[in-house]
């Protein structure tokens, strides 16, 4: 158990029992962490795990029945919540793994749904895999009849991501009482119809924003194909519209902008979903949970977000002013798609991007001066000291948005599609999550501020 100077992680070591086990058997590796009460003097040492990758991470659970008190850590800057075997970011380095992966060579060689495969079961599919995988997807996208009814319900100028997160959730409504939580297969069931059915409530909601008829999923189109006939064909049920064929260019675009997105290991959203999730709770209301996270300006909004500070800027001669109210601390104003809590150094998934911005441009012969805007913003900030001296660099919403806009998809949809994409990472992790019986529920503890006690005061009395 333990070898050398640091603790191999036991996926199924209870909170204390861990460290009680080394305390008692001598075995608490040279590599610990000491804490000590400088009030009482009380000194407890705390193991240091070390993970296949990344920093090693002080094992505290037993913290607070050790020396009474807690741990104060509000943003999770140092934070790890969980064990996993999903994804690794390496933010000095730049570096993003998907199971070991290099996220570049995936981005370049994969399909969505090989990835998807990859993330939910830890290995890439074979051949036979694939063919099954990608079958079961494509027959699990049609939704219920009476789910389309829900759309009804909502503005035509409803926001798509409002839609998303009300749709998705009463999919808990269709999928609740024949699920058992506790049998592999059905929560792999529920993960496959998740994926299968993120593309069309997407583009059902895109639609009913302009009043268009639904578009039935097809069978013999791929993931992304089927997503983009969904949004810009004519068709309605048994109609194929003869003036829409899928450019394959645009499909592939697509491809890797659902690949980069798909997952991110504790993001804000994921770890939504996995505090959902730690309650037992339907796992469509979690992923409606995670949608709902994803949507905030801070995280998956900020695509979106970046758009509208494009335009409003405008201009190039316009940026240092810009620059100038980032800067400013009485401003509110920060810079879209930069800084980025983990990458410090660059997002390497922006930079496949820009490159794919460079391509898709050429290839549908689209002026954007929004991305001779982007770039050149970019390159002046990159020049900024406080842009410097904060390691602020674009993040992967800051051009995700300009590709996007170039495969005609409106703007208001672009977190939509953050969250089809990223729909495959939330179940990876929920799925994992669900699998560990050791998994406790996720309860923080505070640091109250509030008011000591004191005696109730009548209303008269006030
Ligand atoms: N423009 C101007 N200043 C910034 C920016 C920005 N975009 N981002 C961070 N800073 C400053 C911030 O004011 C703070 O300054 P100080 O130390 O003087 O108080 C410092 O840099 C550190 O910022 P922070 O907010 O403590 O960093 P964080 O790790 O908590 O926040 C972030 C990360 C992504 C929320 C933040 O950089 C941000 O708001 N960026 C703009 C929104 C955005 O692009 N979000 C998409 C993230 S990537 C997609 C995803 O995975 O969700």
């Amino acid at each position: 158990m333990v070898a050398g100077t640091a603790c191999v992680i036991n996926a199924h070591q209870s909170a204390t029992g861990f460290v009680q086990y080394l305390r008692e058997q001598d075995l608490m590796p040279k590599d610990s962490l000491t804490i000590k009460h400088n009030r009482t003097g009380q000194q407890v040492e705390y193991p240091l795990l070390q993970g296949t990758l990344g920093k090693e991470t002080v094992d505290i659970r037993s913290l607070y029945k050790d020396l009474d008190c807690f741990t104060y850590d509000p943003g999770f800057t140092a934070t790890a919540s969980c064990k996993s075997h999903i994804t690794f970011i390496d933010g000095e380095k730049g570096v993003l793994l998907y199971r070991g992966y290099p996220i570049e060579q995936l981005a370049d060689q994969c399909s969505f749904l090989e990835v998807s495969y990859l993330l939910m079961n830890g290995e890439l599919p074979d051949k036979a895999q694939l063919e099954e995988f990608s079958l079961e997807i494509a027959h699990r996208s049609t939704v219920h009849e009476s789910l389309r009814y829900f759309f009804e319900g909502f503005s035509y100028d409803a926001h798509p991501m409002a839609m998303l997160v009300g749709v998705v959730g009463s999919l808990s409504a269709f999928y609740h009482s024949e699920l058992n939580m506790n049998d592999p297969e059905h929560r792999r069931v529920c993960a496959a119809r998740m994926i299968a059915k993120m593309p069309t409530i997407a583009a059902a909601s895109y639609r009913h924003s302009v009043g268009k008829p639904f578009v039935y999923p097809r069978l013999d189109l791929d993931y992304c194909e089927n997503f983009l006939n969904m949004m810009f064909s004519r068709s309605s049920p048994n109609y194929v519209d003869p003036d829409y064929v899928v450019d394959p260019k645009q499909a592939k675009a697509l491809n890797l902008l659902f690949i980069l997105h798909a997952d991110h290991e504790q993001n804000a959203s994921t770890s939504t979903v996995r505090l959902a999730g730690s309650t037992g709770a339907n796992p469509y209301a979690c992923i409606s949970a995670g949608i709902a996270a994803l949507w905030g300006p801070a995280h998956g909004g900020a695509n979106e977000a970046v758009l509208a500070m494009l335009d409003e800027i405008g201009t190039k001669d316009r940026i240092p002013e810009f620059i100038a109210r980032a800067k400013d601390k009485n401003d509110p104003f920060r810079l879209m798609g930069f800084g980025h809590r983990v990458y410090k150094n660059f997002d390497p998934r922006a930079s496949i991007i820009r490159k794919t911005c460079y391509e898709i441009l050429e290839d549908t012969q689209k002026q954007e001066p929004l991305f001779e805007l982007a770039l050149a913003l970019e390159e002046y900030a990159l020049k900024d000291e406080y842009f410097i001296e904060k390691k602020l660099y674009p993040n992967v919403d800051f051009y995700s948005g300009i590709i996007y806009r170039a495969l005609n998809i409106p703007v208001e949809m672009f977190t939509v599609m953050f969250a089809i994409a990223r729909t495959t990472g939330w179940l990876a992790h929920w799925l994992e999550m669900t699998a560990d019986p050791s998994t406790p529920i996720g309860r923080p503890r505070q640091l109250y501020l509030g008011p000591e006690k004191r005696d109730f005061v009548s209303i008269d009395e006030r």
